[in-house]
């Protein structure tokens, strides 16, 4: 396609994610939404009628309508791997969330046909594009702290999601860790071990689906280098974000995003109300944008740093090694 010509994009699902994605997509210079669909079809209107697009309950439909140049995937994790399959199979390239799925057999059923296509599959890693911690990721690259020796990531949710979420959600290292796993592969590369412990301390459905809700794991690369993972499903301080990466020539630090920057500064002292943002979407609001911008040079097949399908998958592999980690109590060596 004319790289000055406006990607069409169709948007697959209009939930939490897919609303951010649609505002997104119309903002981004190098995008229109041409489609949205959702079996919740009125759901799919109403975003289709803010953005000027069409609407349709089908999926299949916009897939095949060959009115899109891209996909964005923001259906629930079961319908991913069906949905980037047939955009393979229409040759359409696709940004799909993660996780790709919550079993590896399935996703690994459809690794050899997404390699041997050559249609552009990339994955909702939208983490890499927050920037903040890229811009750590570059200085890393460049060199600034030399050969990274640990890394540490704190990520914590305002409070965990409803009983039913969790029962459906393959366990908090498939669903919230996935994130942080990418975050580690993206720093780390390889990763050779993985150990784990996790708790369910104060959440109900964890407890009843016997998932967690409080989790540590410690990550070694390849290369020797050491990562921990701290998560939590719920935080007092709000949605807490935090990473570091340290080495022989210094430490790069991301703390907390603060929501407004108002102190009060009295006799008593300095006080901070409200310091943290509440939620992912207010956090990783810049990152979702940059990571259209970076799937925009892969649909025009330009050089593009879009994590792939590949990604989507090791980072699944980490996920359930974390997870029979913590069943067994035993180092899972990959
Ligand atoms: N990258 C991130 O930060 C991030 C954040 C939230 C969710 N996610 C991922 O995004 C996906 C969606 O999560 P959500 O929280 O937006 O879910 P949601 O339940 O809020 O929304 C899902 C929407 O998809 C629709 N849907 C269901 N089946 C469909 C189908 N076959 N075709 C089209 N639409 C369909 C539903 O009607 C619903 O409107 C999940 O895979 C989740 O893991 C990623």
């Amino acid at each position: 396609m004319l790289a000055s010509a406006k990607i069409r994009v169709g948007l697959i699902g209009t939930g939490r994610i897919g609303r951010v994605h649609a505002a997104n997509i119309a903002g981004n210079a190098s995008m229109s939404l041409a489609w949205v669909a959702d079996p919740f079809v009125d759901g799919a209107r109403e975003v289709a009628a803010t953005y000027d697009a069409s609407a349709t309950e089908s999926a299949t439909e916009v897939i095949t309508s060959g009115e899109v140049d891209a996909i964005v995937v923001a259906s629930p994790t079961p319908t991913h791997v069906t949905l980037i399959e047939a955009c393979v199979d229409a040759g359409v390239p696709a940004l799909c969330e993660k996780p790709i799925d919550l079993d590896i057999e399935r996703v690994d059923a459809l690794r050899a046909k997404v390699a041997a296509s050559g249609v552009a599959v990339a994955l909702g890693f939208n983490q890499r594009f927050d920037p903040s911690f890229a811009e750590v990721h570059r200085r890393v690259r460049e060199g600034h702290i030399g050969a990274v020796e640990q890394m540490s990531i704190v990520s914590r949710d305002p409070s965990p999601p409803p009983a039913d979420y969790i029962a459906v959600s393959g366990g908090i290292f498939r669903d919230m860790t996935i994130h942080d796993l990418d975050m580690v592969r993206f720093f780390l590369g390889d990763i050779a071990e993985v150990s784990a412990t996790g708790s369910a301390l104060f959440d109900e459905g964890a407890r009843k689906h016997g998932d967690f809700d409080t989790v540590a794991l410690t990550l070694k690369s390849a290369h020797g280098s050491i990562a921990t993972i701290l998560n939590s499903r719920h935080s007092a301080i709000g949605y807490d974000q935090r990473l570091e990466v340290f080495g022989p020539g210094g430490l790069l630090q991301v703390s907390n995003s603060p929501s407004n920057l108002v102190s009060a500064s009295t006799p008593l002292g300095v006080e901070i109300r409200r310091p943290y943002v509440e939620n992912f979407i207010d956090r990783y609001s810049a990152a979702y944008a940059r990571e259209l911008d970076e799937f925009v040079k892969l649909v025009r097949g330009q050089d593009s740093t879009s994590p792939t399908f590949e990604d989507g998958r090791a980072a699944l592999v980490l996920a359930d090694a974390a997870q029979r980690a913590t069943e067994t109590g035993a180092t899972v060596r990959l």
